[in-house]
């Protein structure tokens, strides 16, 4: 029944029936976690066999991999990576096993050296300002945090971040130096931007020269279904910002962290060629080069699209369920209370949902009570302080489907007797 049209009496039922359910949960000592967005067990034996694939260590040039000499990565390794970021592989930098650990890199490189030669330091200004679309991923914000930069929260749309917002900051303001975004199964609305939205960020007017837009592509490759008309499909960023001539103005990254090994796998990034020579020799100071050996063992398992699309789909077997599993939980529990929204991600790691304006905390504290853990409410905007109060991020791929299940039952008695709760306030 929907809840606006609930009488005091309605409410109270169903009050007093989320307690009851949440209290037996409760004696259950349930251990359950939808926090993280890790890969599961099941997943990371995918690949078991990639360490069978290195019993000669000399890459597509002839190097020995085992040596120094090679910073950029390995020949084979920078051609997948672009084809993953759809840019040409000279113009890549494949890295150790994290992306998050390059964009840390890159945003101090900024803050430390200037995003070129010869542009002022961010840290020289008196105010630098990075524009968040949120909800957005938690560690984009703690980066900037970390180097002293404001993270000002932009919304999201359903296609996309709000460009008239972006627009509007970014031509207006010099102290605002970058924007991240995760363009396709973003974390964790689950949407992939819109070619307008595309775009519109290619066409971007900055007032700051050194403005950059930081293009996280962190599940470019990562959909649920095999079928082409259900996935979801990404304009390249660097082809528009090309055709408008503004092609330094992105930074693009990738990894295989949930292709591979999440610890184990390969990161990367892909930049305009005056970027690229500028990172390559800042880089060149903090380190002689990056696990090479890894790198080929990665390509030499991945040799190409096809191969990495087997694998894709075979993370897709596994989580398409638990996916699954939590839409249709939502939908058979809240639909028709009509007082909360989902995303219904076709990729990615996460559901994203919206609970009734001023309940999120209270949700996730009743999920904890009851022995599920999820996301903290608020880590999804800039300094975990969601306005709303509304946004929880569900992270379905850890937990078994059995307890995934459990876990969902828990959540939806958790927003019945929140949502009950302030209606009834
Ligand atoms: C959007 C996004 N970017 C980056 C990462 C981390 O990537 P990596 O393991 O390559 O550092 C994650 C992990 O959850 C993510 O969701």
């Amino acid at each position: 029944m929907d809840m606006q049209k609930m009488n005091k009496d309605d409410l109270l039922a169903l009050k007093a029936a989320a307690e009851q359910a949440l209290a037996d949960y409760r004696s259950r000592g349930l251990q359950l976690n939808m926090a993280r967005g890790k890969p599961c067990t099941e997943q990371l034996d995918l690949c078991a066999s990639i360490h069978e694939t290195l019993t000669k260590f000399k890459d597509e040039d002839g190097a020995d991999v085992r040596n120094y000499g090679n910073l950029v990565g390995t020949p084979e390794c920078r051609r997948l990576f672009g084809q993953i970021l759809g840019v040409d592989p000279s113009q890549v930098l494949v890295g150790g096993s994290s992306s998050l650990n390059m964009m840390h890199f890159t945003v101090g490189n900024a803050y430390v050296r200037g995003v070129l030669d010869g542009m002022t330091p961010w840290h020289k200004l008196d105010k630098v300002k990075f524009l968040c679309p949120s909800p957005g991923y938690d560690r984009h914000f703690a980066v900037t945090n970390y180097f002293n930069i404001e993270n000002v929260p932009v919304p999201m749309l359903a296609d996309g971040p709000d460009m008239d917002a972006i627009e509007k900051l970014v031509a207006s303001d010099p102290a605002v130096k970058g924007v991240w975004v995760v363009p396709k199964y973003s974390n964790p609305s689950g949407i992939t931007f819109s070619d307008e939205v595309v775009r519109r960020f290619a066409a971007l007017n900055p007032a700051a020269e050194d403005f950059r837009i930081f293009w996280d592509n962190a599940y470019a490759v990562h959909d649920l279904y095999a079928e082409e008309e259900n996935r979801d499909h990404l304009l390249n960023i660097y082809d528009e910002l090309k055709k408008n001539g503004k092609e330094d103005m992105v930074y693009m990254f990738a990894s295989t962290s949930k292709v591979t090994m999440a610890t184990g796998g390969v990161g990367a990034m892909a930049m305009s060629p005056r970027n690229f020579e500028w990172i390559k020799k800042n880089l060149g100071v903090a380190t002689i080069g990056f696990d090479r050996v890894n790198q080929l063992r990665h390509a030499r398992y991945i040799p190409d699209m096809q191969a990495l699309d087997r694998v894709m789909q075979g993370h897709a077997a596994i989580l398409r369920p638990k996916f699954e599993t939590v839409l249709s939980s939502l939908e058979r529990e809240l639909a028709d209370l009509n007082c909360c929204s989902w995303s219904k991600p076709r990729g990615g790691y996460f559901v994203s949902f919206f609970a009734p304006k001023g309940t999120a905390k209270r949700i996730v504290a009743l999920c904890k009570e009851a022995g599920v853990v999820l996301t903290g409410a608020g880590a999804t905007y800039p300094y975990g302080n969601d306005p709303d109060d509304s946004n929880i991020r569900i992270a379905p791929s850890f937990p078994p489907l059995s307890e995934l299940e459990q876990a969902m039952e828990v959540f939806c008695w958790s927003v019945k007797l929140a949502a009950a709760e302030k209606a009834l306030s």
